[in-house]
């Protein structure tokens, strides 16, 4: 088992990217060998600020590690440091035809009404994500709802490639669903998802706040005056109390059903300062280690550097056998 997986270097980090990704990162590491990467080539997919981008990618680094990510045991890299991606995309992009891009929901939502005026790369941002995958020879690949579409399509760019010449080249990926996915929503509006661009600090909690802001939040998270049910299915229409259960579950490590058999009965009065001293108790720990680490960039970019190596060695026979498919000659 090889599990391949990327994430984009957003800034600002918030309890949504560590429960919706950066947790599952650091559980996979126990079941897997893993390759983790900062997706810096797909940032720039849409235009991106040079300064930001590069603080970007280093605060991330920073919080995988700071989350539990063993850069020992798991390879951490960002993208751009390891150009047999770049390399292998191109190859693919040739064998990729574009009725199989035209179906893209990803890109049809990201270039709006203004699809002339997006980039190629963001057209054929799903094929290097095929790269990114393919090149490792993954067996497994963890997706959250969003990407399972790009995941399919890595399959199908994979099953063609390999007919097409004729020789085996590619591993087909499978999707990795490891539990239902922790959606994490704003704690203003249980309809909408935890976002770093709200601009309602209150409805995030980030992953810089203090333990007293944590608290503070939860405890003004807003939700219902009914008690919680016994039953998950009760709390159909409740979207605020759903959301405070999912990440009380999530944080826990636990199932909503089981924090319910719990908490049955009660009110927020009484949850909410429960899920707070839980919050507390699970994120302080993360935070602290990641301010340490922030400081430190040489640190941060020593890591990166080394994953890069290490991926570099792990992408260069894939990366061969795919030009030799094709008939290019190089040495
Ligand atoms: N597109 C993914 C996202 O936005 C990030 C990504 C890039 C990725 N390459 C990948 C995820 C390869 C899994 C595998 O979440």
């Amino acid at each position: 088992m090889r599990t391949v997986s990327g994430i984009q270097p957003t800034g600002n980090l918030h309890l949504g990217n560590y429960l919706g990704a950066i947790k599952n990162w650091v559980k996979l590491q126990k079941e897997s060998e893993c390759l983790f990467f900062l997706a810096d080539l797909h940032a720039i997919t849409v235009p991106n600020d040079p300064a930001t981008l590069s603080s970007n990618c280093r605060d991330m680094t920073a919080a995988l590690v700071a989350a539990g990510v063993d850069t020992k045991k798991s390879i951490l890299f960002n993208q751009a440091r390891v150009p047999q991606h770049v390399e292998l995309a191109w190859l693919l992009i040739c064998n990729t035809p574009m009725g199989w891009l035209d179906r893209m929901t990803q890109f049809k939502e990201k270039s709006g009404k203004h699809k002339q005026r997006s980039t190629l790369g963001l057209y054929g941002y799903p094929v290097l994500q095929a790269a990114d995958v393919l090149i490792y020879q993954a067996t497994h690949v963890p997706v959250g709802e969003d990407q399972k579409q790009h995941l399919e399509l890595a399959r199908d760019i994979a099953t063609k490639f390999n007919s097409d010449t004729g020789k085996d080249v590619f591993t087909l990926p499978e999707p990795y669903i490891s539990g239902p996915a922790a959606r994490v929503m704003s704690l203003r509006d249980g309809n909408a998802k935890m976002s770093k661009s709200d601009p309602s600090d209150l409805s995030r909690i980030n992953m810089t706040d203090n333990d007293d802001t944590i608290s503070k939040k939860i405890k003004k998270a807003r939700t219902d005056a009914e008690p919680l049910p016994e039953k998950w299915e009760d709390l159909e229409g409740r979207s605020e109390a759903k959301n405070l259960l999912g990440i009380y579950a999530a944080l826990e490590d636990t199932t909503p059903e089981a924090v319910l058999s719990q908490y049955a009965g009660q009110g927020f009065g009484a949850f909410k300062p429960a899920l707070a001293d839980l919050a507390v108790s699970k994120l302080s720990p993360i935070r602290e280690r990641f301010e340490e680490l922030r400081k430190d960039e040489s640190a941060i970019d020593a890591i990166l550097r080394d994953g890069a190596e290490r991926a570099r060695a792990a992408a260069q026979p894939t990366t061969d056998d795919a030009y030799a498919a094709l008939g290019l000659l190089r040495d």
